[in-house]
């Protein structure tokens, strides 16, 4: 794992667990404040006493009942006292029915014998009843008497009290659970944010990965890069800024490896022009001697042989002619030797190829095409004006060397005409062009590189150095020169310089 993924991991860690673990926080105040509000314990109060009433009510009707029955046990006593007569007192007990309406049945009963009794249905009215049997001992004219009183309770009132006490219980015991009841929410909740900080890690790690790779790669790169390798160039797939990223980085390294072309071949230019400049000083210096001393053995001879003194001729004229072409060999070597730098400011590119137009007569002539016909020179400039940062006497030096190929080149292919060398000049976008092309034989493609070597010439007379300006020229303006084939079949030399500005 990178050290970027673990950022982002963490990043992403660190706000799923703040902003659950900041929710649980709250939930877990909300949840209390909730049942503190709920499980107070006023309203547990309340419904304590709420059971305690129902209860008393219960008592009360117990009580009441005992009453009675100890009224019906008195009553009964009385009147068995008055008068042995169980007629009388049944009439007595129908009478207590009456008065008592919660009383169902009384019985009196003497030993294991029935003595008197009286009952009744209690009026149907939906409720349901509850019975219960309360006995008293009543004595009287020698008997012992068990008066059992049956008194009704509606069974409603015993239910009331179970349901209350049931509510009562189950508030009680929610009162003693709401502590841990919210711990487990709490557990839960907590439990939840573990596994959606998982599950975060993962999709985060997922995407992450995709984007820290690229940046990763790109880090690698630029290593190799640091390295000295220039030759690294990245993929780019996906639109987003890593891929923006990866583009910039591409075009650093292509304009470092180009920039690192242009002066490596600067360095050899500028090793090659050292090169020549003490070649012509080793050169130039015995050329005067040899010519003086071919000079001074001709005329110093005062002898009769004619054949010898031909011969002597002869010499002197070949030797005066090499020292000639040597001397031509070292003026060019020297001047080679000492070409300067290129000093840019801003022209218009058209007015200088204008000003090459006029001069083709003078370079047909210089390299000895009979008149114009057997090589046709065309010049164009089709954009205008091209402004470009240039030393126009380099620039146009250039030109010439190319031209002056293109000519040699096709006059040498077609002495008798139909040769045809075209210069034209153009822009795209940032750039100008500049293009010379001929119909002559071309050059063949495994020497595409070499023609813009010093000293690589294919001409008997040729210093090879003509190419070699014309790439140090247009790389000290910024630009490159390139070669390729000319549809027309013979060679296309295409020169770019950067525009300033638009125009
Ligand atoms: N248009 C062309 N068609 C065919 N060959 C070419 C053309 N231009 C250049 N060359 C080849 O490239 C070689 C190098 O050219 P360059 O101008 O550097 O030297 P040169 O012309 O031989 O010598 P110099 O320029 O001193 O006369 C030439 O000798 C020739 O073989
Ligand atoms: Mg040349």
């Amino acid at each position: 794992m990178s050290r970027i993924e673990r950022k982002i991991l963490f990043a992403i860690g660190l706000t799923v667990f703040l902003t659950l673990g900041g929710s649980i926080f709250f939930a877990q105040g909300a949840l209390r404040e909730v049942y503190r509000v709920g499980v107070n314990e006023r309203f547990g109060q309340e419904l304590v006493h709420g059971v305690e009433a129902r209860r008393g009510q219960l008592v009360a009707l117990r009580e009441s009942s005992e009453q009675v029955a100890d009224a019906i046990g008195w009553a009964v006593e009385a009147e068995v006292s008055e008068k042995d007569s169980r007629r009388a007192l049944e009439a007595l007990l129908v009478e207590l029915l009456d008065r008592y309406p919660d009383v169902k049945s009384v019985r009196v009963v003497e030993g294991d014998r029935l003595y008197a009794a009286a009952s009744r249905e209690p009026e149907p009215n939906g409720d349901a009843l509850r019975a219960t049997i309360r006995s008293r001992d009543a004595t009287a004219r020698g008997k012992k008497l068990r008066v059992e009183v049956e008194v009704v309770v509606p069974e409603m009132y015993f239910q009331r009290l179970q349901e209350a006490g049931e509510v009562a219980d189950v508030y009680s015991r929610l009162q003693r659970e709401s502590a841990s009841v919210s711990d487990v929410y709490v557990w839960v909740f907590g439990v939840l944010v573990f596994l959606v900080i998982v599950v975060a890690f993962l999709i985060g790690a997922i995407a992450s990965r995709r984007v820290t790779r690229r940046v990763t790669v790109l880090a690698e790169a630029t290593r190799r890069v640091g390295a000295g390798d220039l030759t690294v160039s990245l993929p780019t797939g996906a639109t987003d800024e890593v891929t923006e990223l990866t583009q910039a980085f591409n075009d650093m390294v292509r304009d470092l490896r180009d920039s690192r072309t242009r002066i490596e071949y600067l360095q050899k230019i500028g090793a090659w022009q050292d090169f020549a400049r003490r070649l012509a000083h080793e050169i130039k210096n015995p050329l005067t001697p040899i010519q003086l001393a071919a000079q001074e053995m001709d005329e110093t001879y005062t002898g009769e042989d004619e054949g010898y003194r031909e011969k002597l001729e002869h010499a002197r004229a070949i030797i005066e002619e090499e020292v000639a072409t040597l001397r031509r060999l070292v003026g060019e070597f020297s001047a080679f030797a000492k070409l300067p730098r290129a000093d840019l400011s801003p022209a218009d590119l058209c007015e200088l190829i204008q000003s090459i137009q006029d001069s083709v007569p003078a370079i047909l002539e210089d390299i000895g095409v009979d008149g114009p016909a057997p090589v046709e020179v065309r010049v164009s400039c089709a954009t205008r004006p091209m402004h470009v940062r240039m030393d126009p006497m380099m620039l146009r030096r250039g030109f010439d060397n190319i031209l002056r190929n293109a000519i040699q080149a096709v006059y040498r292919a077609k002495p008798t005409g139909g040769g045809q060398v075209l210069l034209r000049a153009y822009s795209v976008e940032n750039s100008a062009f500049i293009e010379v092309l001929d119909n002559g034989p071309g050059i063949a493609r495994e020497n595409w590189d070499r023609v813009f070597d010093p000293y690589y010439t294919t001409k008997v007379e040729g210093t090879g150095l003509g190419l070699a300006i014309v790439k140090k020229v247009v790389l000290e303006h910024g630009g490159e020169v390139s070669l390729d084939d000319a549809p027309e079949g013979g060679a296309r030399f295409r020169i770019r310089l950067p525009l300033i500005g638009s125009s």
